[in-house]
């Protein structure tokens, strides 16, 4: 597994992201770009001799400039709700490029992604039925598979296990073809995505192993669909997930498969494209000593960056207002009205009020998992593109508060 030793500093330097929360307040996400179209230059070298294509997996963020960037680089785009899908076609995606990998969603919804004419992905028996029946032939479809495999960085995150929601279990395959041949259905896809924060290259070879068993049940297969789950590195000697390896393991795989050489294998990475293009800006309220530990209150709290609480993940945090600065253990917590930890006895160069903590990693499942609990604000956007930056969601205010409440006459 490949060791990545984390520079101190990522792309932006401590003196960029100073200036973008001085110019544009803070808490603040910042994106940069060009660590976006690095990530995704990685990606299509490593995978350059296999037949693959990238649909971004927008769930991880889906401001329109993002969506717009990863347009312009040539990536499609994987969506898991109607109004992502809407959101893909509106930053300018084809309706052939984006991907709809549906969940647990009524009917209705699959019938307007049929109105967009984008590809869909079905996770269950009864809306493949439904859409069999209804479409029968005349609208290429995909099917969203549960592998049984266990994967991902813990069980929150693992989707492709047996006792997951997700996809239709693939032991029930003789009740799909039952549905797909009474209905003359026309598949063209095979999906599965086991989880997130997936290491190790193999639990791909699984998926593909158990797909391989499937796919000549399929006459007009044109794709397999591997999913996304690229573990990108969090913390100083993290482990990620090795790009080559992963390459070189799915070009065997294909090529030493008889049936499956001539088709497109799709990957869905969020993760990987955005997750390290993202940093938080915050500031220092309160710094609290207690018997236990040093507190470090700042701005936010997990109605911005849920990460640590839900999943207990690790953020790489750095004072970038005193690098210099001796270091210290400190508690860094949010303003929010509950336990609110984004890190416990976390080392630090010493932390003063009004200091600037940035908090690595954070361009997905940030922002795009918000909320404005406490009826706190939810922060701006910015992104660094092209040399400078640029405001691509204002901050949440007042209004924005109010805007969908009804008063009662
Ligand atoms: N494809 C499908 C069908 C998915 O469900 C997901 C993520 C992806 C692709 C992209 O996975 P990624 O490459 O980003 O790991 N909020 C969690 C991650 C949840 C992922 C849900 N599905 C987190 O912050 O760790």
């Amino acid at each position: 597994m490949e060791q990545l030793e984390i520079k101190p500093m990522a792309q932006l330097t401590a003196k960029q992201l100073i200036k973008a929360a001085q110019d544009y307040g803070t808490p603040l996400y910042v994106y940069d770009a060009e660590k976006i179209s690095e990530q995704y230059e990685k990606l299509t070298s490593a995978f350059s001799q296999s037949n693959v294509v990238f649909f971004y997996a927008c769930k991880a963020l889906t401001n329109i400039s993002v969506l717009k960037h990863i347009h312009s680089l040539g990536a499609n785009v994987d969506c898991s709700s109607i109004n992502e899908a809407k959101l893909a076609l509106h930053a300018g995606f084809l309706p052939q490029q984006v991907l709809y990998t549906s969940n647990g969603i009524g009917f209705d919804e699959i019938e307007e992604a049929v109105s967009l004419k984008v590809n869909i992905n079905i996770d269950s028996l009864s809306n493949l039925e439904k859409f069999g029946k209804k479409y029968g032939h005349t609208y290429p479809v995909g099917i969203r598979l549960r592998p049984n495999i266990l994967a991902g960085g813990n069980l929150k995150i693992s989707t492709g296990h047996d006792k997951s929601k997700f996809g239709i279990p693939a032991d029930q395959l003789d009740q799909i073809l039952a549905i797909v041949k009474e209905n003359h259905m026309q598949i063209t896809d095979l999906h599965i995505h086991t989880g997130s924060d997936i290491k190790d290259a193999d639990v791909f070879v699984k998926g593909i192993e158990v797909l391989f068993d499937i796919i000549p049940h399929f006459k007009e297969l044109k794709s397999v669909d591997l999913g996304g789950g690229f573990k990108v590195p969090y913390k100083p000697g993290d482990e990620q997930l090795d790009i080559e390896l992963l390459a070189q393991k799915v070009k065997e795989a294909f090529d030493n498969h008889p049936q499956a050489k001539n088709l497109q294998i799709w990957f869905e990475p969020g993760k990987f494209l955005v997750s390290e293009s993202g940093y938080f800006v915050t500031q220092v309220n309160v710094i609290k000593e207690t018997a236990a530990t040093t507190f470090v209150s700042v701005n936010s709290g997990f109605n911005h960056l849920i990460r640590p609480m839900f999943y207990d993940s690790y953020h790489r945090i750095e004072n970038i207002s005193n690098p210099e600065g001796k270091e210290k253990n400190y508690s860094v917590v949010g303003n929010i009205c509950e336990t609110d930890t984004f890190a416990w006895d976390r080392r630090l160069n010493e932390v003063r009020e009004g200091d600037f903590l940035v908090f690595h990693n954070a361009g997905a499942y940030g922002f795009e998992m918000s909320s404005n609990f406490n009826s706190r604000l939810k922060p701006a956007e910015v992104m660094f593109k092209e040399n400078k930056f640029h405001l691509v969601r204002r901050r949440d205010n007042w209004d924005d508060l109010l805007r969908n409440q009804v008063m009662i006459p």
